[in-house]
């Protein structure tokens, strides 16, 4: 095929790059379904580590099988010293996605099967990346802030034992809860762009550490993951619900994006934005924060008037950054908490993947000059 007979699509927006059967998403009708179970359910009656099993392998397990998949994912909770060593000697000012990555790649150089691209190992590599990435997180705040790092504690689910690990004191089992469903709702979402970008780099036959730390690159930008931080630093930007109408009609009016609202794929709500609402709602009501909830309500009002005709409605970063914040997590812990869920779709589709690999490598229009003679650089 030549570049000629070859489509252009800007943004790979009509793209069909992968065939997968982990999520599945109706944009226009605002449907996001595991493995066919819808989101909704499964964040009402799943566990993070249920929906990893889940997207995995393609069907539910029985107990036996869940028991085996969180056998093997607390086993692989602790960290190997040399990155414990290697997070002591990052830059308390580091922002913490920069030293997820880091830490991230430097898992590659404590794993004797790091380059054996095989299903077995490969399994295993995802489980260790999926077990060990909220020590990371965990580890580098502590770090950041002068206190001790927290060894793991393998008696709690991967959602308590991250909020252990941060805090130093054990969640109640609201706070366990409320964080592990923030972790299934954000576990996969089809081919974006973190995703994709994690195809790229194992189509190559590369590695899953080289293709994670790349994904949590694409992850922090702030059209994707990093949008979470956004939304959170507006509302704290704007104060006050009496102060809410006219912060958004102004970015409006300057064009400016409003974080946490509209989606390349849902022209309707997104689902997991409908199933946060009414959780943040709760938990607002239980931390005292009802006046981030009200503020967020008024916005997403605003917008529906506003843009909701074109398509641009609240997404899952929206709603999130209220819930996070209920956590007391730090703001710039929010898109690595992001990384912590998505780590079980990249793994996931990585995986598929390689299980039928072919090289991706798109074409680009060249639009640059032909035939142009080279001038002496005393001539320029
Ligand atoms: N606020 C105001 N206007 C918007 C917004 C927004 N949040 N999102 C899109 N628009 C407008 C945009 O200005 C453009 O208008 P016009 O046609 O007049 O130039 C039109 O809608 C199309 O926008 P686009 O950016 O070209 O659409 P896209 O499909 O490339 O972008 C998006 C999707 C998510 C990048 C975009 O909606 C956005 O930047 N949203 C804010 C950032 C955000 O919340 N990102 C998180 C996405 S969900 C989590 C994840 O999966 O990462």
């Amino acid at each position: 095929m030549t570049v000629d007979e070859k489509i252009f699509d800007k943004g790979l927006a009509n793209t069909i790059a992968a065939e997968s059967s982990m999520s599945y998403i109706d944009g226009a009708n605002g449907i996001l379904e595991y493995v066919g179970i819808d989101i909704d359910s499964l964040a009402r009656n799943s566990t993070f580590e249920e929906s990893t099993y889940l997207l995995w392998n393609g069907t539910l397990p029985n107990q036996s099988q869940l028991n085996g998949l969180v056998d093997d994912l607390r086993e692989e909770y602790a960290l190997p010293g040399g990155v414990i060593d290697l997070i002591r000697t990052f830059p308390t000012d580091a922002a913490p996605m920069h030293a997820l990555q880091t830490a991230v790649a430097s898992l590659a150089l404590h794993d004797p099967e790091a380059d054996v691209n095989e299903p077995g190992p490969n399994v295993r590599k995802s489980i260790k990346l999926v077990a060990k990435t909220p020590a990371i997180v965990a580890a580098f705040d502590r770090h950041r802030k002068g206190l001790d790092i927290i060894e793991p504690d393998s008696s709690l689910d991967i959602a308590s034992n991250f909020l252990w690990m941060l805090n130093g004191e054990k969640p109640t089992e609201t706070m366990g809860k409320a964080l592990d469903v923030c972790l299934i709702l954000h576990a996969d979402h089809g081919t974006n762009a973190s995703t994709f970008t994690s195809l790229v780099v194992i189509s190559t036959l590369s590695d899953m550490y080289s293709s994670m730390a790349a994904a949590i690159g694409a992850l922090r930008g702030p059209l994707h993951g990093g949008a979470n931080e956004g939304v959170m630093r507006m509302l704290e930007e704007i104060g006050s619900l009496d102060k809410v109408d006219a912060a958004i009609e102004q970015k409006l009016a300057n064009k400016d994006k409003i974080m946490g609202f509209g989606h390349r794929v849902y022209k309707a709500v997104d689902p997991r934005a409908t199933y946060l609402k009414t959780f943040t709602k709760g938990i607002a009501e239980d931390t005292g924060n009802q006046s981030l909830y009200e503020m967020s309500s008024r916005i997403e009002d605003i917008m529906n008037e506003k843009v909701g005709s074109r398509g641009i409605y609240p997404n899952v970063d929206f709603y999130s950054a209220t819930t996070y914040h209920c956590l007391g997590l730090d703001l710039d812990l929010f898109t690595p908490l992001f990384a912590i869920a998505r780590m079980v779709g990249w793994t996931g589709h990585c995986m598929e993947q390689l299980a039928d690999n072919k090289l991706i490598r798109p074409g680009s229009a060249y639009i640059g000059p032909h035939g142009v003679d080279y001038t002496p650089i005393s001539d320029r």
